[in-house]
């Protein structure tokens, strides 16, 4: 416990920053003198507590360079641009030294005694100082009781004899011997760190065991009775031989991480002549209770059987940055504790099953950055205490194998779509693939118990089907930026998005093109505080647009003209820079409101300025005059009221255009009834002629079902009382027994119309296109346009005129097509019906097409 302390002190002393002092002086406990120019030791009060000599000329400091400071803590005396020379106990006048930094000195001589006097020191920085072996053989640090840390690191320090005095550092941590050239450390070099508890040793970047051969029968275990928190072997240029030989030298030592990336272990991409770790690399390190192992930045290319199986107590596991293409059935055998799987920027192109047996307790799995294109449905299926998943960064079409965890990292991948699968998460992170339709938002967003969704950087545009939003939804974030909702919204659906997510707090709207948002698309956002509008085109925001409990709003870089300032008043925060103000006088409310609000605004003020017009294009919001807008008023006011006139006016025109695509099926209704009601119902009754039928329906029996429910049972008399029409089809009004033609040809002639219903089915169907040429026939003989022509379905063009009657009707006449749109079937009737009793008044004008259809025929 003492010990963190120690080390958070000497961290936060460090961390405390020296601006606001002007260098080469004094202020209140620090002397700030870095580059001096300085080459002795300046005079200072001695009340000082830091003193920052580094970046200058000093040559020597001796005993009586510094004055007597009982209260320095800190001395920084590194980088020297001379040689430098420390003398005998040359600290001595710094009783309560805590931290010496002499990083990247060249020291010339240091005395043995030099540290000498320091029985508070902490943390002694010798890094880059050019020192040699002797530096630790020789006793240095003698008396150093309270030294925890030693930074050795970047010297020419080729062997570790350390000096017995090392044994008496009782408070002794952390010891750094990365980048030296030590090629070999044995067991009598480090004895006097026997018994020795210590969080960090490192012999990182050394060459380490790599440059000559070690006996190891000799040399035995280097760390025997020393108990590491965390081993630093890093690039060494450690192959599998190497690493085993010294997981079994160091056998039984405890080592709780093993820090042991930047090796060569592996065969990488292609190669063969090189070993990839196997069952007995690993297996020295069966006693050391390792917690911890990072084997990443290597070549590992194969993970082989039982490669980990002795490290009982691992937890985590770093392979991260290998070559890792192909997991052998039972790799991870025997990690009994793991949590943490990181395979991260590997080479792994697809999954199977069997991947991760072996891992009971795994609660994370990074796989991000690899090739990953498939994976087999149960591979994770089986991983009880998966908690996260990252998959981000591969090339996944699907995720039908997805488990119910409750994190899971999807973005960066190839989605175009979502399967239909039971997804139970907290935190789903899909931003960067190929989404397009909200069909996949609507499916997202009844995922149970979901929290943080995100979608940014998708294709979110197309809004096929009428979706029913879920209600009383759990989510609290929804992250939406850089798609195109605005391609959804103006076709007028999908408005409902927002529906029901009562618990929503902040919500990502950036970049989506939009320029208008649906009414009321945010009513039903009770809880939302946060809301992103930035980088679309809004030109008005009104009153109601806002959710009630909003506190902050970002519509920066908008095409706000005139904002109306008491939107902003219930906010804590706004940002509205980067819009296209209107500089006259109605923008004076708004400005007024800027100068004085308490509400923060974020962004730079010198984004505020005005865009229009002209003359002040520019010109800061804060800056800009609205003097003499009284005078004016009256012909600025009906200026401007002019250009709002008819942008509401403009806007009023899309809405309603929105509103009637939208609901034009309910529109129609509407007008009939008013029709009704204005010319009291009186419907002429059909006059009598000498037809039998009103029509006939002529269409493939296939059809009939459909027929059945989309048109006779709104127009035909039998089926309801309602309806007007006396139709005449196949399967009620032939004669049975009757030949077909013979049946088709009185049909034909004892109904006004003829109506045929042209599907797939019917163009498949010789009865149907038999009927049509007769049909057609009569059509001539009566120089009457007594054939209707419905196209269900989508049958293209090229489609139809393959067949030779209807390529003749169809160069000469309209033909009708049944909607695509389920709200337009009662006006396409309505039409219809009108078709149907249209009658001789227009006799003329059909003789002359039909004559023209006679002359281009023949
Ligand atoms: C240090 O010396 C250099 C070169 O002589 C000079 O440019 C610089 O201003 C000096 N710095 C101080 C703080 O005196
Ligand atoms: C610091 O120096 C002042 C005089 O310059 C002296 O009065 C004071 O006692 C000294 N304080 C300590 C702690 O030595
Ligand atoms: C570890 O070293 C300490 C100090 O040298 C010694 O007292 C102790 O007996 C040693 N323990 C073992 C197991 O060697
Ligand atoms: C590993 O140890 C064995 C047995 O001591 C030895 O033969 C071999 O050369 C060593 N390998 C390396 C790379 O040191
Ligand atoms: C896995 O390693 C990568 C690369 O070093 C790193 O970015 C990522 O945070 C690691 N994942 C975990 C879960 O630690
Ligand atoms: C989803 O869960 C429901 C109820 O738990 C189950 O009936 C259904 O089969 C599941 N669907 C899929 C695709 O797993
Ligand atoms: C909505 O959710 C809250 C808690 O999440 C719950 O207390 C409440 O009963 C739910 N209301 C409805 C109508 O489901
Ligand atoms: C802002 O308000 C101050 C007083 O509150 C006033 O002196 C100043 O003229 C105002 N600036 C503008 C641009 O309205
Ligand atoms: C801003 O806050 C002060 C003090 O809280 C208050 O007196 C003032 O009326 C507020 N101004 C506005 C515009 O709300």
């Amino acid at each position: 416990m003492g010990d963190h302390l120690e080390l958070l002190f000497g961290v936060v002393l460090m961390a405390i920053p020296v601006f606001g002092i002007s260098s080469c002086s004094f202020d209140r406990g620090i002397a700030l003198y870095r580059f001096c120019n300085l080459t002795t030791v300046p005079q200072v009060p001695n009340s000082t507590e830091r003193l920052l000599l580094s970046f200058n000329y000093i040559r020597t400091v001796t005993s009586t360079s510094f004055p007597f400071l009982e209260q320095l803590q800190l001395l920084e005396l590194g980088t020297q641009f001379t040689p430098f020379t420390i003398d005998k106990e040359a600290f001595r006048n710094l009783p309560n030294l805590r931290i010496l930094d002499l990083g990247k000195s060249q020291i010339h001589f240091l005395h043995p005694d030099a540290f000498q006097g320091l029985p508070h020191l902490f943390e002694l920085r010798l890094f880059f100082c050019g020192l040699s072996d002797a530096v630790v053989k020789d006793g240095y640090f003698r008396n150093l009781e309270s030294l925890t840390r030693l930074d050795l690191s970047k010297n020419r320090i080729r062997s570790l004899h350390l000096h017995p005095s090392f044994r008496e550092l009782n408070s002794l941590k952390s010891i750094d011997f990365s980048f030296n050239q030590i090629s070999v450390v044995c067991e009598d070099e480090l004895k006097p760190l026997q018994g020795k508890t210590l969080s960090f040793f490192s012999l990182a970047t050394n060459n380490l065991y790599s440059r000559v051969s070690v006996d190891w029968g000799k040399c035995m275990n280097p760390f025997r009775n020393i108990s590491l928190e965390t081993l630093d072997v890093s690039d060494n240029g450690w192959t599998v031989d190497i690493t085993e030989n010294f997981s079994n030298a160091i056998s039984g030592s405890q080592i709780f991480s093993l820090v042991l990336d930047h090796h060569i272990m592996g065969s990488g991409f292609g190669f063969h002549n090189i070993k990839n770790p196997d069952q007995n690399t690993f297996a020295g390190l069966a006693r050391s209770s390792l917690v911890r192992l990072d084997l990443s930045h290597g070549f590992i290319f194969s993970l082989n059987f039982r490669l980990f199986e002795t490290l009982k107590e691992l937890k985590l596991l770093n392979l991260a940055h290998n070559k890792i293409n192909k997991i052998v059935e039972g790799a991870f055998y025997g990690l009994d504790s793991l949590q943490v799987l990181n395979l991260s920027y590997n080479l792994l192109g697809e999954l199977y099953n069997s991947n991760f047996n072996g891992l009971p307790k795994v609660r994370y799995i990074d796989l991000q950055n690899n090739h990953i294109g498939i994976i087999q449905d149960q591979t994770f299926k089986l991983l009880e205490n998966l908690y996260t998943l990252d998959l981000r960064d591969n090339a996944l079409k699907t995720i039908y194998f997805i488990p119910s965890i409750p994190n899971i990292f999807l973005g960066g991948n190839k989605l175009v779509t979502l399967p239909n699968i039971n997804l139970t998460s907290d935190f789903i992170q899909l931003s960067e693939n190929r989404l397009e339709n909200l069909a996949d938002l609507y499916f997202l967003l009844q995922v149970p118990h979901l929290q943080i969704l995100i979608l940014n950087q998708n294709r979110l545009s197309s809004c096929s089907q009428r979706h029913t939003p879920a209600q009383n939804l759990s989510l609290e974030q929804l992250f939406l930026g850089e798609n195109m909702l605005q391609l959804a919204w103006e076709t007028g659906f999908c408005w409902d998005i927002f529906k029901g997510l009562s618990h929503l707090q902040v919500l990502f709207l950036n970049s989506n093109y939009l320029n208008f948002l649906p009414p009321g698309v945010f009513s039903d956002l009770i809880a939302l505080r946060e809301l992103y509008l930035g980088s679309n085109r809004l030109m008005v925001l009104s009153p109601g647009d806002l959710p009630a409990n909003l506190k902050i709003l970002d519509v920066s870089r908008n095409q706000l003209l005139s904002p109306d300032p008491s939107l902003f008043a219930s906010l804590s925060a706004v940002d509205i820079t980067n819009n296209n103000f209107f500089c006259e006088c109605e923008l004076s409310a708004f400005i007024n409101w800027l100068n004085q609000t308490n509400v923060t605004l974020l962004g730079s003020p010198k984004d505020i300025y005005c865009m229009l017009p002209e003359a002040v294009s520019g010109v800061s919001l804060y800056s800009v005059s609205m003097e003499g807008c009284d005078e004016e008023e009256a012909l600025q006011s009906l200026k401007f009221s002019l250009f709002v006139f008819f942008t509401v006016m403009l806007m009023l025109f899309l809405m309603t255009v929105l509103i009637v695509t939208k609901f034009r099926g309910f529109c129609f209704l509407c007008y009939k009834r008013a029709q009704r009601l204005v010319f009291k119902d009186h419907r002429q009754g059909l006059e009598a002629d000498t037809y039998k039928y009103d029509a006939y329906l002529c269409f493939s029996s296939k059809d009939f079902e459909w027929v059945q429910n989309a048109l006779l049972k709104c127009l035909d008399v039998q089926y309801s009382d309602q309806n007007r029409f006396s139709l005449c089809f196949e399967e009620r009004d032939f004669v049975p027994g009757e030949n077909h033609i013979i049946n088709i040809q009185d049909a034909i002639w004892s109904s006004r119309k003829i109506v045929c219903l042209v599907s797939r089915h019917f163009l498949q169907d010789g009865w149907c296109l038999e009927a049509f040429s007769y049909a057609q026939g009569r059509c001539l003989s009566d120089l009457n346009s007594v054939l209707i022509m419905v196209v269900v379905g989508s049958l293209s063009q090229y489609q139809l005129m393959k067949h030779q009657p209807i390529r003749g009707f169809m160069q000469n006449r309209q033909y009708l097509r049944w909607p695509e749109d389920l709200q337009d079937v009662d006006w396409f009737l309505n039409k219809l019906s009108q078709q149907i009793l249209k009658k001789e008044k227009e006799k003329k004008r059909d003789n002359s097409v039909a004559l023209q259809t006679v002359t281009t025929n023949s």
